[in-house]
């Protein structure tokens, strides 16, 4: 049985004080991490606030984004292994907030997942279509090429542990979810992908997310799904009485 996950993505929201204000909201409220993960992806300034109150709690911390060297010089950049050394667990990679503004393309994102997992770190590796390709029909074969590419050289091993989040651009930030039945059959697909390139025991294993205008009114039933793991949510898990809920939907 694969644990669910519930992450909150923050984007480009809160200082290291809000950080801490949202810390002391949820303590002692968010699940035990054998019944339901909870992750928290901040802002790389507010990360040694975020490592520093998780820790002791059920609350997992990510960052939402890395370059794929150790070090050197790469000016602005923040490197997987001093995420490890901060004592991070996940880090986003492949948002499509990132592969629209900063141009981040699929070999990119496959370098970051593969220095992510060196680093001892995990990826959740996001994908998803915009409405134009799911209007044309695109969105299995699409999401499909940015599953594979993102995994290209990866062992089934660092696979079964990786997560895989499905966000329709057209569902972020609009208020607009795809519908849980929408959200399955991608999800699913995703899924069979997993098991065409590695197999069975891989695609029962990796965890794979639903985002998009996730909130506590529809998580239940896109938790009820058999395929769908989890929630890469925006918007809602920025509040602490919402992430609270968002976290204890069973
Ligand atoms: O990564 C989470 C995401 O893009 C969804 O955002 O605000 O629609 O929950 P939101």
């Amino acid at each position: 049985m694969r644990t669910p996950i519930m992450a909150g993505n923050w984007k480009m929201n809160k200082n290291p004080e809000e950080t801490q204000a949202f810390l002391d909201g949820v303590k002692g409220k968010l699940p035990e991490s054998s019944k339901v993960q909870t992750v928290i992806a901040a802002p790389a300034i507010d990360l040694t606030t975020l490592v520093a109150g998780a820790n002791g709690t059920p609350l997992q911390t990510a960052a939402e984004n890395c370059y794929f060297e150790d070090a050197g010089a790469f000016t602005g950049e923040t490197s997987p292994k001093a995420l490890k050394d901060m004592g991070l667990d996940y880090v986003v990679i492949g948002h499509s907030e990132r592969r629209g503004y900063f141009h981040e393309t699929d070999q990119d994102i496959n370098k970051k997942a593969k220095a992510i997992l060196k680093n001892g770190l995990l990826p959740i590796i996001c994908c998803g279509e915009s409405l134009e390709q799911r209007e044309a029909g695109q969105t299995n074969d699409w999401v499909a090429s940015q599953v594979e590419a993102a995994l290209a050289g990866i062992s089934a091993e660092d696979v079964k542990n990786s997560v895989i989040a499905y966000e329709p651009i057209w569902a972020i930030g609009t208020g607009k979810t795809a519908s849980a039945d929408q959200a399955q059959e991608v999800v699913a697909h995703i899924r069979s992908i997993v098991a065409k390139l590695y197999d069975a025991a891989t695609a029962d294993a990796v965890r794979i997310l639903y985002g998009g205008s996730v909130k506590p009114a529809n998580v239940k039933e896109l938790m009820a799904k058999p395929d769908i793991d989890g929630g890469l949510v925006g918007g809602a898990s920025m509040d602490p009485e919402s992430f609270v809920a968002l976290a204890n939907y069973q």
